[in-house]
């Protein structure tokens, strides 16, 4: 029944909310990885990962599909309910598919499922000012929640391919104001993907809450890379900001020891893996 004071007293107590402002604040590095099953979120859990994503990223590396825009709730509720089996310390994020937040009615009860039924801690959902008012009415209900902007492959189709966001200096002031406006509505972590490192850090500067980057520089307040991609395992053309964990690693567990402690002591991301 107190099961909580009892997790809190182990030594690894699983990871919270304060756990991520506490490090934003200490300066301490984040590390995030996306997993869909339960294994490998027991895999990342030992590798000592903070947050893990069960992400929309699964439509892609699990499912085929060209793009995130085919992934249903039904979907990612399964594959949150698999990974949250095997986590035991990382914080689990899922991801809110492609229109299952149109309006705030759907984006609350899509967000519920996925932490009634997905075990999630916090649901992560794709746009800047535009998703304002499903922030606002989510944070209302006490959902934590997770703006991702920069790159948002959900509007893949209508950005017109997969590319680098930002590189403008009105699309960057832009891109800092929805930031803090996220924020200003509820949200509790912003993700950046695919900008310019410069803008990265803009951001990074101008919000009090967690920052994570995937592709997004090396001052950000955490890295997050898909779990198969730094496994070597996604086949095809794959983004700047990937590094090969596999590389001189004795077995995926050691892959993602080593994508850890890179994010750990900064290494990862180097200059090959930013953008200008
Ligand atoms: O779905 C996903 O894997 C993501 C990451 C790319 C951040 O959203």
């Amino acid at each position: 029944m107190y099961k909580h004071l009892e997790k809190r007293a182990r030594e690894t107590p699983p990871v919270t909310l304060s756990t991520l402002r506490k490090m934003k604040a200490e300066d301490v590095p984040i590390s995030c990885i996306t997993a869909y099953d339960a294994s490998f979120a027991a895999l990342v859990d030992l590798a000592g990962v903070d947050v893990v994503l069960a992400g929309d990223s699964l439509g892609m590396v699990i499912q085929g599909h060209d793009t995130t825009v085919p992934v249903t709730m039904d979907d990612m509720t399964y594959h949150s309910r698999a990974v949250s089996r095997g986590l035991w310390r990382p914080f689990l994020i899922a991801d809110m598919p492609f229109m299952s937040y149109a309006t705030r009615g759907q984006a609350m009860e899509n967000a519920a499922r996925l932490m009634q039924e997905g075990g999630a801690k916090m649901v992560k959902l794709e746009g800047g000012v535009n998703q304002l008012n499903v922030v606002r009415a989510l944070a209302a209900n006490d959902i934590p929640i997770c703006a991702h902007i920069g790159l948002t492959p959900q509007s893949v189709h209508k950005i017109g391919g997969f590319r680098v966001q930002g590189r403008e200096s009105d699309a960057a002031r832009r891109m800092i104001d929805d930031a803090q406006a996220l924020e200003d509505a509820g949200a509790d972590i912003v993700l950046l993907e695919c900008i310019p490192s410069e803008l990265g850090h803009a951001i990074t500067e101008a919000v009090n809450v967690p920052v994570i980057g995937i592709g997004a520089g090396p001052e950000v307040d955490g890295q997050i890379l898909v779990l198969y991609d730094i496994l070597d395992i996604t086949m095809g053309r794959l983004p700047r900001f990937v590094k090969n964990y596999m590389d001189g690693a004795s077995n995926c567990a050691d892959a993602v020891s080593r994508y850890v402690k890179a994010v750990k002591d900064r290494s990862y991301p180097a200059p090959e893996h930013c953008f200008d």
